[in-house]
């Protein structure tokens, strides 16, 4: 059979509100044409994000109920800590409440002013978190992640020649610890190769510095790796994960995307003097080393949940509806950046929206307007996020896990498709107000 269905079906339901365009109007009046303003009832198909957002299994939600809440030596946290030590090997397993309670406390031991962070694209709170330690927060794309048309199969690479050259110039005492995000979120949701992953182990391990896997979206990683890297098209996924973090030291991880849990984060290493401070600052901030921030029953949901998701069946779903969407728009003539990823499907803005110039913002105005069409929601990934460090003007449309059907999707494409036959008549965004730091929160537009 050539179609691939959902490998799912629908136990419990929850209703989607219409409205109408001219209540979307309103709406977007109402919020300054932010879309981060917009209650979550006011919205039909919400792509802003794929974290937290995913549908649990009925697995996962029999064994929220054995959900053991003991302040200290919780049965639910050794059921976590030993499905994440089968699959990582890393031998510290410390949970926080979401990945970047992960990244402050792993750059808050590891990170001072002086120090720089290489990364193949920091995630915005990892460079967030980086930069409040007083280090420097280096991104290394591969040159091929420039070209948002270029088709490579493994854009979301770090540019291992930049690494040496970094390495040189600063000298390794300067850097604390090497990391690859696998995807590539802010690169596009691009995968890394294996053979990427074990090119920067060898530079960073002839330096003695540690590698460190933000892993959030480690099991899509994997399945591009066996689809794209010859030498793993027989192995499983979990395998293939498996053989990912044995190149690692440590990782970082936000159990709200490939772990289908609505929270919890988790930060790993095999270093005991590492994890000792580690564990000093979980307690100050998340809790005791058992739970860290997270109810027993999160954690139960955490260990279900990174079973499942190396599911073949499940990721073969998963990767090719992500790809359904981006072809499908993408063949009609909507600029995507190519290949599609994982996790979403990123519109180039500034490429579909040329009159728009990037201090009117093309890609808000895009979710905008694809809100106002059909009650959609996206994410702004160019100028309003990233300010003048903006690479791309892109629009993200995140898909959660497990929650949207074929015909969701099929919907999202006729809204898309609908709103390029119009982009002619797209009009630009001013700034009205706006606070002092992660603007794209709550800054308020008006149309021009
Ligand atoms: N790293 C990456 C690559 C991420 O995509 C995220 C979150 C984090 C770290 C932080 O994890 O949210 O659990 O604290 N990304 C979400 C997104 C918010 O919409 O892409 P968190």
């Amino acid at each position: 059979m050539r179609t691939i269905i959902e490998p799912f079906r629908i136990k419990s339901v929850e209703p989607l509100r219409q409205t109408t365009p001219k209540e979307r109007d309103t709406f977007l009046q109402q919020a300054g044409y932010n879309l981060f303003l917009i209650d979550a009832r006011k919205i039909l198909i919400d792509l802003l994000t794929d974290s937290g957002t995913s549908a649990m299994s009925t697995e996962q939600w029999a064994a929220m109920m054995r959900g053991d809440e003991s302040y200290a030596g919780s049965e639910s946290f050794y059921r976590m800590e030993r499905v994440v030590r089968e699959l990582t090997g890393f031998k510290h397993v410390i949970p926080t409440h979401q990945g970047r309670a992960a990244e402050r406390i792993l750059f808050t031991v590891r990170g001072r002013p002086g120090l720089v962070i290489p990364n193949n694209t920091h995630f915005d709170t990892t460079r967030a978190n980086v930069e409040f330690s007083g280090a420097r927060a280096v991104d290394l794309p591969t040159p091929d992640a420039a070209d948002t048309q270029a088709r490579g199969d493994f854009k979301g690479n770090m540019d291992v020649a930049a690494l040496e050259r970094l390495i040189e110039t600063e000298g390794a005492e300067k850097i604390p610890l090497v990391m690859l995000t696998v995807t590539n979120n802010s690169g596009g949701g691009q995968p890394v190769s294996m053979a990427n992953i074990a090119a920067v182990k060898q530079v960073a391990a002839r330096h003695n510095i540690p590698l460190y896997l933000d892993a959030c979206r480690f099991a899509e990683n994997a399945w591009f790796i066996k689809l794209r890297e010859p030498d793993f098209a027989d192995w499983t996924p979990k395998r293939i994960a498996q053989k990912m973090f044995s190149y690692a030291d440590g990782c970082t991880f936000s159990a709200k995307k490939d772990a289908f849990a609505n929270i919890g984060g988790l930060l790993c290493t095999n270093d005991d003097r590492l994890a000792m401070l580690e564990t000093n600052l979980l307690i100050l901030t998340e809790g005791f080393p058992t739970y860290g921030g997270l109810a027993g029953r999160d954690l139960e949901a955490i260990a279900v949940g990174l079973e499942e998701v190396l599911d073949p069946d499940y990721l073969r779903y998963r990767i090719v509806s992500t790809g359904y969407l981006g072809r499908h728009i993408a063949d009609h003539g909507v600029p995507i950046v190519e290949p599609p990823g994982g996790h979403a499907i990123y519109i180039d803005a500034g490429r579909m929206l040329p009159h728009i110039p990037k201090h009117e913002f093309p890609a808000q105005a895009l979710a905008v307007t694809l809100y106002r069409h059909a009650g959609i929601r996206s994410v702004e990934i160019g100028s309003v996020m990233f300010g003048a460090n903006a690479q791309h003007e892109l629009l993200r449309l995140a898909i959660p896990r497990r929650v949207y059907t074929q015909s969701h999707i099929d919907y999202v494409v006729e809204a898309i498709l609908e709103v390029n036959q119009e982009r002619d008549r797209i009009r630009g965004l001013a700034i009205e107000s706006e606070p002092p730091f992660l603007r794209h929160f709550s800054a308020r537009f008006r149309q021009l």
